[in-house]
């Protein structure tokens, strides 16, 4: 077994180099800062990828669901369905409409929207259901569907994701992506609408950016946004894009070495990942379950940052957040988001890590669990 290491190893670092550099020194060049050639080129690269025809550039994945739900016409009165392990963003922006969040518990394996559960949860005020695809893995789109109701996608992890073959981004009325820093295309910030309906992608475009006019007169049909990407964040997510293919490769070594060292740690699991889809490999999630695993979540995290390993948590339960406990205090209990708020846990992973990287955190893992179940 390794030895512990000398430096930290950093979470979700981003993989980014010389031609990143190289991009954003000529977008600063060419003059233009705002949103310009580059974010129109992104659009239509992105549109191509995700085989959708619409792609549009926004400023965040949150800004990205909050203008896809405004678009749908959600707004003060309606409830919106989804899932209680996220990142709050998804919840918060259902607030901004004035709409409210109603959360729907999750499936023990992958933490996806329990589709069993859903039917249950329609009233006649939900107006739309915005389901989030953990770490990469797609939820259960046609049970979703099946709901008759307008889906906006949190595909934040989900970029290369496909469901039953099919690509993320044109199944749903929309789809939103992140280009935030650790994300599998890191722009920095950055977000993306993805929608097969004209409709919604006019709306998208009207509310993200209040345009200057001719400089003598302008017009306004409604309040929009200022949520529009700036073309030194395009210019990043351009290389990025270039170099998917590559980094998903290494991600997928490192996925595979993380499950080879953790097949037969006893109360380890690794988040289940269905077959028939292709899973994003955003996030290495483990769950641990503290009565095999001879410890909880957090001193497992505690004695991973002793051997210089970074993780994080994919994520606590947002229904839990004070904030949300505040606003909604007779929350049903969610009980398998609550327990796997508990004892999940995420290892590094990133196309910036090197092998020799993965098999050190991996081997801190073992260590760890060895001291904790001896
Ligand atoms: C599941 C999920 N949804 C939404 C977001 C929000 O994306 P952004 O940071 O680009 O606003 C994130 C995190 O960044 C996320 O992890």
């Amino acid at each position: 077994m390794r030895t512990r290491r000398d430096t930290r190893l950093g979470f979700q670092p981003p993989a980014v180099g010389d031609e990143e550099v190289a991009a954003v020194a000529e977008a600063l060049r060419s003059g233009w800062l705002t949103t310009g050639p580059r974010a129109a080129l992104l659009e239509e690269r992105l549109a191509e990828y995700l085989e959708v025809p619409h792609a549009l550039a926004v400023s965040s994945g949150t800004a990205a669901m909050q203008l896809a739900l405004v678009a749908l016409g959600v707004g003060p009165g309606d409830e919106v369905i989804t899932s209680p392990i996220t990142w709050p963003a998804t919840a918060n922006v259902i607030e901004h409409t004035g709409a409210a969040p109603v959360f729907c518990d999750v499936r023990p394996d992958d933490l996806d929207l329990d589709p069993d559960l859903l039917p249950a949860l329609v009233t006649e005020r939900t107006k739309a259901v915005l389901p989030v695809h953990l770490a990469g893995q797609p939820c259960d789109l046609d049970a979703i569907h099946a709901l008759g109701l307008p889906v906006v996608e949190d595909a934040a992890h989900a970029l290369e994701s496909r469901y039953r073959g099919r690509k993320l981004g044109g199944l749903s009325d929309a789809t939103c992506f992140s280009l935030y820093a650790t994300k599998n295309l890191a722009a920095g910030e950055g977000g993306i609408v993805a929608t097969p309906r004209d409709d919604v992608a006019e709306a998208v475009r009207a509310m993200r950016l209040t345009r200057r006019g001719d400089g003598a007169r302008y017009d306004q049909a409604g309040p929009g946004f200022k949520a529009n990407l700036s073309d030194v964040h395009a210019a990043i997510a351009l290389v990025q894009l270039d170099k998917l293919e590559l980094h998903a490769t290494l991600r997928a070594r490192q996925v595979a070495l993380y499950d080879e060292a953790v097949d037969g740690l006893d109360g380890i699991t690794p988040l289940a990942r269905d077959p028939r889809d292709t899973h994003a490999l955003h996030l290495y999630v483990v769950r641990i379950d503290p009565e095999r695993a001879g410890a909880s979540r957090d001193e497992y995290q505690r004695a991973l940052a002793e051997e210089r390993i970074s993780t994080s948590i994919h994520f606590l339960p947002v229904h839990r957040l004070s904030w949300f406990r505040k606003r909604y205090p007779r929350q049903p209990p969610l009980p398998v988001a609550e327990r796997a708020g508990e004892e999940v846990l995420s290892l590094p992973l990133s196309p910036a890590h090197s092998e020799d990287d993965i098999l050190d955190a991996a081997d801190a893992l073992r260590r760890v669990h060895e001291s904790f179940t001896a």
